[in-house]
């Protein structure tokens, strides 16, 4: 297995903004519809710092690549201004598999917690082929993605496709987002369709084009050219550390 390089900084240095205190919206549907013992598909803290981050970084347009059940759209949605853009990219039904269903959790279509916002008149749902490009219909973003977010296909192949993809509607100050950077041996398997966050992103940041760093207390790597802050911060290796009962629910999410 590879050895991590991409470091873990705080929000707070990564981002250089004064300790001001700002009022974060969460959907409540986590606690609604999780029960205790499960791992809701992004922790807490990951909720909080996706808040924060749109807060901050005040994104007009947000492109993500894995809608759901649609609570990172939900957090876009309702911690942006009312100006922001948020497209939401999941896969057409017909070439959906046991995978989105399990994400899906009984429900019928993508995206149903974002529907529920008030704000979801900013948010667009497109449908897409896996391993296809962008639909013609979303050319205009190329080049002017403030925020971008990669939580689709977790495969080495998947996620590297995703954010290449992603490149062409960045631009210099873009910020990139990606979920599930852990290195559990048993969710990261050799192989064809082995799980890939952590693998490919360590490739990216050997490549040099982005800084990426690893976001304290979540599983969440973000990638800039240039970031505000003067982030250090220290190598670890996310999820390979410890045997505590939060690592144990992740191990059980990772299955899928
Ligand atoms: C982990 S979930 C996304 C969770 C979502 N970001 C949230 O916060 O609720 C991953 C989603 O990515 C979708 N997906 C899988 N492959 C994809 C692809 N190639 N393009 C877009 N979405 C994909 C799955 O159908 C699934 O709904």
């Amino acid at each position: 297995m590879m050895d991590n390089r991409i470091s873990t900084v705080s929000l707070r240095d990564l981002l250089n903004f004064d300790a001001k205190t700002v009022p974060l919206v969460v959907p409540s549907s986590f606690l609604l519809e999780f029960s205790a013992p499960e791992l809701p598909v992004l922790a807490p803290h990951e909720q909080m710092a996706l808040a924060l981050l749109a807060k901050i970084l005040s994104p007009r347009t947000i492109l993500e690549f894995g809608t759901g059940q649609g609570f990172s759209s939900y957090l876009w949605a309702e911690n942006t201004s009312d100006s922001a853009q948020i497209v939401t990219l999941d896969l057409d039904p017909a070439a959906q598999s046991d995978y989105t269903a399990k994400i899906l959790r009984g429900d019928e279509t993508v995206g149903r917690v974002y529907r529920e916002s008030g704000h979801s008149e900013k948010v667009r749902q497109v449908l897409v082929c896996p391993g296809g490009s962008i639909p013609e219909s979303l050319s205009n973003l190329k080049g002017n993605v403030d925020l971008i977010f990669v939580d689709g296909d977790h495969s080495y192949d998947g996620v590297a496709h995703d954010t290449e993809l992603a490149f062409e509607f960045a631009h210099e100050d873009t910020v990139f987002l990606w979920h599930d950077f852990y290195r559990f041996p048993s969710y990261i398997a050799e192989g064809p369709g082995r799980r890939g966050v952590y693998p490919y992103l360590n490739e990216l940041a050997d490549r040099g084009s982005l800084k990426l760093h690893h976001i304290a207390g979540t599983y969440l790597v973000a990638g800039c050219k240039n970031w505000p802050g003067t982030p250090k911060g220290e190598v670890l290796v996310p999820g390979a550390h410890g045997d505590g009962e939060a690592r144990q629910r992740i191990l059980r999410l990772g299955d899928f």
